[in-house]
């Protein structure tokens, strides 16, 4: 299994398509929203300040997710902080390491990406126990007391870059 991670808009004709193809439960769905939500808010602007990544696995996209900086942070990042938005594997690749594969180049991913970067925040369901079991393998801390709320009842998490 080839496993590569790559910009939205390297993404070829045909991949383009395939991305459309991530599909997750209903389950899921309810706690994260879909790829068409996660698509839709790469039209933001300015673009500098987002960037839609793809998780291929045999050149064909299998993950997606959304980062922001500056401008497009949420009221509950500030700073020289990235934020992670619409993690998602498509259902029939989850369980085999997809998701921590992403997460485990992210760091290096986004020095490359936004070198001025110091720190990675997301917010996370409290439901979503996969997702919180995940990102705490992976170094993510939940932050106990955040000054401006997440939005609806998230948990905020931290990963400090350097
Ligand atoms: C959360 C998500 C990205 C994880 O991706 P994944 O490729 O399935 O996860 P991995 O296979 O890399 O597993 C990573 C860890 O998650 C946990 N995990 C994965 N699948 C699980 C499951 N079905 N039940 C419980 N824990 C699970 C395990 O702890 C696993 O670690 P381990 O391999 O050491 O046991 C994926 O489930 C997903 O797309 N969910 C829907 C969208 C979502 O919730 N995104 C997060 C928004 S904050």
């Amino acid at each position: 299994m080839k496993i590569t991670l790559i910009k939205y808009q390297a993404l070829s004709a045909l991949q383009g398509q395939q991305v459309l193809q991530i599909g997750l439960p209903d389950t899921q769905k309810k706690m994260v929203g879909d790829i068409h939500g996660g698509l839709h808010v790469l039209s933001a602007r300015p673009s500098s300040d987002i960037q839609g990544c793809v998780l291929l696995v045999d050149e064909v996209p299998r993950g997606f997710f959304v980062l922001k900086r500056r401008s497009l942070l949420p009221p509950w990042a500030q700073g020289r902080t990235a934020t992670l938005h619409a993690l998602m594997i498509d259902q029939h690749y989850q369980g085999l390491g997809l998701g921590k594969a992403c997460l485990h180049r992210l760091p290096q991913w986004v020095s490359e990406l936004w070198p001025e970067i110091e720190q990675l925040k997301l917010a996370v369901h409290p439901a979503n126990q996969t997702a919180l079991g995940l990102y705490q393998a992976l170094g993510w801390t939940l932050i106990d007391h955040p000054a401006t709320p997440a939005e609806g009842s998230e948990l905020q998490m931290l990963l400090r870059l350097r």
